[in-house]
């Protein structure tokens, strides 16, 4: 079982009296979600999609995650926001950190590459020097299929493996990941054959991990995406049962109400605090999945994060010290090694040295032993400093626990949308600056405002 410790909040505030008050409104909250009777009904098809529909479309990805395979070492995934974070995520936590230096080694599998995620020269030109040493195909994700930076991106890609490999060949190495009736990315994939796989209309970005937008180029990198859908399966049984209605047993209740009752009494700032540095695409879609769901009409917590032990060095003076408007939620793998699937070497031992350095004592440990005492130290020095600490213990880093905590969160995310009275499943704030862009770059139909734009910046 996926378990959240919220015994630590306990030692900073009440939270259990809180919580008790909160059960009706959570309850109510999760109804609203699951029968679609809240805000936006109709982006919240993801919620039973990993039920019947993912696993259609696992059965539907498999010959062309063969074909890819057959022809590719290496492919560039192009998309933004949650047409790409929830795949980094998974496969830089599951894949082996170095692949990219012994792919005959450690990773036997085409090895993914990310474009179209911002609009920097620098990266994008490297990725194209890169790509001459391998063999690459192109997934394009794009829900809407017109945004800016994976448009740009694809149109770079696709002239780099029409010169490389000339139009037809290139062709055979594109595949589409768009909205399967509408939008300039599906003209695109009809009009040059590239085979295509649908983002459902219902299904947002950010909540879209469980489609082929992650299930494609995560089967071709090797991950097991059977178990990853699996793991959403089983919580999505656990967590949206009529039956469980215990916050004890039902991890994205208590998640979501411990969150908003946090916010409610003076916890502006959420962290997720990860332990490994593989963690780290793990903490960028959980920000993206709250930050972009609970930012609306000027609440919401701001979700950061932090990768310890590293920023202990940096941002734990802050958690110690600082003003005392920030909680932690950690993600703890209970079995580390669990963390070493992908790695040749199994255990790192510290050895017998005789270096004189202080530290004969961890002698004969491995680093886990340390990394344990690390976090229990962490933990009780972040409560006597009056942060709140909430553990997400998880058993394995593995995908059938990502696919479960993956999904906890993003229900989570609704029913605490949904308890605080707000829309999970819009964004009209990244609208704004979209449309700033386009008028300020002449897109057609733009002109008043982007006359009205220069005057303000006086250009
Ligand atoms: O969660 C969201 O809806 C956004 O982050 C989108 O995923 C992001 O803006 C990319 O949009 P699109 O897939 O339409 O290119």
């Amino acid at each position: 079982r996926l378990v959240l410790d919220w015994t630590k909040v306990h030692d900073v505030f009440p939270i259990e009296k809180h919580l008790s008050q909160e059960t009706n409104h959570l309850l109510a909250a999760k109804k609203a979600l699951i029968s679609g009777k809240g805000k936006s009904p109709e982006f919240t098809g993801w919620v039973d999609y990993v039920k019947e529909e993912s696993p259609i479309q696992l059965n539907a990805i498999k010959q062309t995650v063969e074909t890819i395979c057959s022809h590719s070492d290496a492919v560039v995934v192009v998309g933004i926001g949650g047409s790409l974070l929830g795949t980094k995520a998974v496969y830089e936590a599951l894949t082996h950190s170095y692949a990219l230096i012994n792919q005959e080694t450690f990773h036997r599998r085409p090895v993914l590459f990310w474009a179209g995620h911002h609009i920097a020269l620098d990266e994008l030109a490297e990725l194209l020097d890169a790509l001459d040493s391998y063999t690459p195909s192109l997934i394009v994700v794009s829900k809407s299929g017109g945004t800016t930076e994976p448009a740009l991106a694809f149109r770079v890609l696709k002239q780099y493996l029409d010169d490389r490999f000339g139009a037809d060949e290139a062709a055979h190495r594109i595949f589409a990941i768009t909205d399967p009736s509408d939008g300039t990315l599906l003209k695109i994939a009809k009009e040059n054959n590239y085979p295509y796989f649908p983002i459902p209309k219902n299904v947002g970005g950010r909540y879209s991990i469980f489609t082929p937008v992650g299930l494609l180029p995560l089967a071709i990198a090797g991950i097991n995406v059977t178990e990853f859908v699996t793991g959403a399966q089983q919580a999505f049984e656990d967590c949206t049962s009529d039956k469980n209605h215990s916050l004890e047993t039902n991890p994205a209740l208590c998640y979501a109400g411990i969150r908003n009752i946090l916010y409610a009494n003076k916890f502006k700032i959420e962290s997720l605090c990860t332990w490994t540095p593989k963690a780290r695409g793990i903490a960028e879609w959980w920000k993206q999945l709250f930050g972009e769901s609970d930012g609306k009409e000027n609440t919401g917590l701001f979700p950061t994060s932090a990768n310890f032990t590293t920023d202990l060095h940096s941002l734990g003076q802050y958690f110690q010290d600082g003003e005392r408007h920030i909680f932690a939620t950690h993600i703890r793998i209970i079995d580390e090694y669990s963390l070493l699937k992908g790695s040749l070497k199994r255990k790192i031992k510290i050895p017998h040295s005789t270096l004189n350095d202080g530290f004969d004592f961890l002698t004969g440990h491995d680093l886990s032993y340390v990394q344990n005492e690390a976090q229990q130290g962490t933990f009780l020095a972040h409560s006597d400093g009056k942060v709140p600490t909430l553990i997400w213990e998880v058993p394995e880093l593995n995908a059938w626990w990502l696919g479960y905590w993956m999904y906890v969160n993003m229900l989570a995310c609704g029913i605490g949308g949904y308890a605080r009275g707000i829309n999970p499943f819009d964004q009209p704030g990244v609208e704004d600056y979209k449309n700033n862009m386009f008028a300020l770059m002449g897109k057609p139909g733009y002109a008043d405002k982007a006359a009205q734009i220069r005057g303000r910046l006086n250009t």
